[in-house]
């Protein structure tokens, strides 16, 4: 029997849980390695995914589904387990990021366009056979005032290919995670972030519609409202809470069951924070809830640094962002308990 994907979707933003984002590509995983000095070998990558997903009560308590890269969705542990088996005896549901990447948009400068729905139809069949019940594809929209970045072409086009992606899973059986990152990289306000959020919200519901995709068995994976890193400002969580919410309420119908939010860059406790303002400030008509790269891998990915011994550090230091994270789904995070950590 096939699952239904209202149930998937529901099960994905279960009270308290949030999603791991475990899918980053080789490149993206080779800067991560980089970064603590470990070799991007196939077996270095399965051996630290492999720690997180079988790091017990974490997983368990605070991660309901597991984004996987290609490679992952196909690797065994080091013991010939499946990796996708490991994730669901702990209760997750193993998911698969199914885009090709930002591209540059030809015609206009700075703006790219996600690739990757040639064959996607094959490649979901394939999937779900590997144990996939959701997928993920990120559109990328950077901010660059003065280059008249986004282009409206742009923003069009990334959300075109998001609907047609949406209704290519959804005729799988999967549940599409359909992510419209505003980069938090430029030198914006948070005004202007809040309405490049907003014409994006809108422009993806509108092609979701005419594309027909079941909005009941889908997931909103968006950035928070928040200042260009380069701008040199900081909002408060409770200021990224009210910008974030407004928006949503502008834009997002209340058949979506679920909001699961991208890092983007934000240091780990902000993430943590700004989610949790945002739950404090409900009640709200969807779930709101973590779909965390970086701010759940950054902490144990240092106390890892590669070595075996250190895998224990490394499932604990994962563990405590997961229970954060998990506190702050539900609003009742505080940064006291974050201490106690
Ligand atoms: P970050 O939380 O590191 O932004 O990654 C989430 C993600 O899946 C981006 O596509």
């Amino acid at each position: 029997m096939t699952e239904r994907l209202e149930d998937i979707a529901l099960a994905m933003v279960a009270d308290g849980k949030g999603i791991l984002a475990a899918d980053e590509s080789s490149g993206t995983i080779k800067k991560r390695f980089d970064a603590i000095k470990v070799e991007s070998t196939e077996e270095n990558r399965r051996d630290y995914r492999e720690l997180m997903f079988r790091a017990g009560d974490a997983m368990k308590n605070h991660i309901s589904g597991v984004i996987l890269y290609d490679e992952t969705i196909r690797q065994k542990a080091a013991d010939g387990t499946p990796l996708v088996d490991i994730i669901k005896a702990a209760g997750a549901v193993p998911g698969i990021k199914v885009d090709a990447g930002a591209k540059p948009l030809a015609g206009f400068p700075g703006d790219t366009v996600t690739e990757g729905l040639d064959g996607l139809r094959e490649r979901l069949a394939e999937y779900y056979k590997l144990g996939a019940r959701f997928a993920k594809w990120r559109a990328v929209i950077d901010i660059n005032e003065e280059e008249n970045v986004p282009s409206a072409t742009a923003i069009d086009a990334n959300c075109h290919a998001l609907a047609r992606y949406a209704a290519l899973c959804q005729e799988a059986g999967i549940v599409p995670i359909v992510e419209p990152e505003v980069l938090m990289d430029g030198a914006h306000d948070i005004d202007t972030c809040y309405e490049v959020t907003k014409v994006t919200l809108l422009q993806l519901f509108s092609e979701l519609y005419a594309a027909d995709v079941n909005l009941a068995g889908t997931i909103l994976k968006p950035n928070m409202v928040i200042p260009g890193k380069k701008s040199g400002t900081k909002a408060s969580p409770e200021q990224v809470a009210e910008m974030t919410l407004k928006v949503f309420r502008e834009t997002v119908p209340v058949a979506v069951p679920g909001i699961a939010f991208l890092s983007g860059g934000q240091s780990d406790e902000e993430a943590t924070a700004n989610l949790n303002a945002m739950n404090a400030a409900g009640p709200l008509p969807w779930k709101l809830t973590f779909s965390y790269g970086r701010a759940l891998q950054a902490a144990p990915q240092k106390a890892w640094a590669g070595k075996k011994d250190n895998v224990t550090a490394a499932q604990k230091a994962f563990a405590h962002r997961a229970r954060m994270n998990g506190l702050a789904a539900q609003g009742k995070w505080s940064p006291d308990l974050e201490k106690q950590g």
